[in-house]
């Protein structure tokens, strides 16, 4: 058999009983580990041991991913350190991933068989399938990589595993089996866009063949083992009648959002780590006709916009050796140069916000970007210090100036602490007076509904009774001034 190497599995090793999923009874359990030790303790020295540095589990509630139990990680660790006595995984590695895993399943097969595990046929097929995750894919990740639900998966070190899903973080019960094979998923990861981590870089970014974005920090960086995250890339991406049905937005305000992407006003999307501002910036792009030309930078693509006539531009990392950075900088100065219509930044965060500005002052009307900030105002100080380190030798009142002449709305997302999203401030940029640049809100979430029982947020989103916004004029010209009046009125009622 491919792969196979010429010692054979030991037939004689002592029957190693698989336990029930949920052990109901502690009574059996010394009866069963024993020999799982037994088997494991004779061919290979124990893999890990709990790091010393790891505090002490505090037992938070774990979800359970495929209900898994202890002895059902001892049973796979034993069947797993049989495999890799039998078989040459770098040869396997060159089979295409059926007939590896075909070749994975006989085996696997063979040694449960010779060392007599009891399992049932579902507990055995959810074996064979981790083994061959583990082997050939991404091993505990599968699971998750697999639920649309999930946005986040953050991976402290090889045994805690966290997720997001509804806005919460939670734990799970998924590990790795150690920090080496946590390591090795890790590499296997990154060695797909051409890089590697390992104590030399122990940096890197990538992404899964999904388009999920990926970050890994490796030891000796991070103390406790790799850690890594992934932004699950969604497929059905949200649209903005999602954020209604979700309230993230009332349907007022989603109406005027509409107004500002399609009457081209230039926009800006402020708010925390994952409050949703891609995916309001994705929902903004669903407003822009079909005839115009748009161009997208993005450090990692994730927008889907669906007009026929977009340009999609990524930006890419230095190599091993440090050459052939393009930024995100370059990828903005290019775009100008690209005859766009509209730019759209995925994330504006370093010097490229003065040629976005540039940009949007410059006839390229309807131009957006996201940036990190906690409220509209912050949005506006963040451009302004991006610009002053970027090395641009301007009076801050030219700065001001310029962000005010360039800027029309700051839309501002925020994810609360009961772990909703919304959009928290349409908000308007109107001017400067002396130094100070002078915004208007047009539409905030109100809080002062306190909490329900479960602990939701009670809060609505309510206009702030601005009957002609600056950009009035701007949503004439595009003939929308009635559906804009109708909206903001709806709005006041
Ligand atoms: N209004 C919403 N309601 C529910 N889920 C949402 C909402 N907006 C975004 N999400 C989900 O939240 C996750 C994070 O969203 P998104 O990537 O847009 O955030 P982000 O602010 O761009 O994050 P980052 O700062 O990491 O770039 C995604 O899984 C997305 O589907
Ligand atoms: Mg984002």
């Amino acid at each position: 058999m491919f792969g196979r190497r010429t010692a054979p599995l030991e037939a004689n090793e002592a029957p190693v009983k698989a336990a029930p999923k949920k052990p109901a009874a502690p009574a059996p359990k010394p009866k069963a580990a024993a020999p799982v030790k037994k088997a494991a303790a004779a061919p290979a020295p124990p893999r890990v041991a709990k790091p010393a540095s790891t505090p002490a589990a505090t037992a938070p509630d774990k979800v359970e991913i495929g209900g898994r139990s202890d002895e059902y990680f001892q049973t796979k660790t034993t069947i797993f350190n049989a495999l890799i006595d039998t078989i040459d995984l770098s040869q396997l590695s060159q089979l295409d991933t059926e007939t590896a895993a075909e070749e994975i399943r006989d085996i696997v097969n063979e040694i449960i068989s010779i060392k007599n595990v009891q399992m049932s046929i579902a507990e055995q097929e959810a074996l064979l399938q981790d083994i061959c995750n583990d082997v050939l894919g991404y091993g505990p990740l599968e699971p998750l990589l697999a639920r649309d639900d999930i946005a986040d998966i953050m991976v402290n070190g090889s045994s805690r595993v966290f997720i997001e899903v509804g806005g919460k973080i939670q734990l799970t019960n998924v590990r790795f089996r150690d920090n080496a094979q946590l390591m090795n998923i890790c590499q296997r990861i990154v060695s797909q866009v051409g890089r590697r981590v390992d104590e030399a870089s122990p940096i890197c970014d990538a992404r899964l063949p999904d388009g999920s974005r990926v970050n890994v920090i490796a030891p000796p960086l991070s103390i406790d083992g790799a850690a890594l995250t992934i932004r699950k890339f969604k497929k059905d991406k949200l649209t903005m009648n999602d954020l209604v049905n979700f309230a993230s937005i009332s349907p007022e305000g989603a109406k005027v959002l509409e107004i500002i992407g399609a009457c081209r006003i230039n926009t800006l999307i402020s708010g925390g780590t994952g409050s949703g501002k891609t995916t309001l910036l994705n929902c903004m792009t669903g407003f822009i006709e079909h005839d115009e030309r748009v161009i997208t930078c993005e450090d990692a693509a994730e927008l889907q916009l669906q007009q026929p006539h977009v340009v999609r531009l990524e930006t890419r990392p230095p190599n091993l050796e440090g050459q052939g950075e393009v930024t995100m900088r370059d990828l903005v100065k290019n775009c100008l140069r690209m005859r766009p219509e509209r730019i759209i930044v995925g994330e504006v965060r370093g010097p490229e916000a003065f040629d976005l500005l540039q940009a949007m002052n410059t006839g390229h009307d309807g131009s957006m970007g996201t940036l990190h900030a906690n409220s509209p105002r912050e949005g506006l100080q963040r451009i302004e210090s991006m610009i002053t380190m970027g090395g641009y030798n301007l009076p801050s009142k030219t700065i001001r100036e310029m962000i005010v002449g360039s800027i029309d709305v700051v839309i501002q997302a925020a994810r609360l602490r009961d772990g909703s999203r919304r959009i928290t401030h349409i908000t308007e940029v109107l001017g400067t007076e002396g130094d100070t640049i002078i915004t208007q809100d047009l539409f905030v979430y109100d809080m002062d509904g306190g909490e329900d029982e479960n602990g939701a947020i009670i809060g609505r989103h309510k206009s702030t009774g601005i009957a002609r916004p600056a950009f009035w004029d701007r949503a004439r010209y595009y003939g929308k001034e009635a559906e804009l009046a109708a909206a903001l009125d709806a709005a006041a009622e």
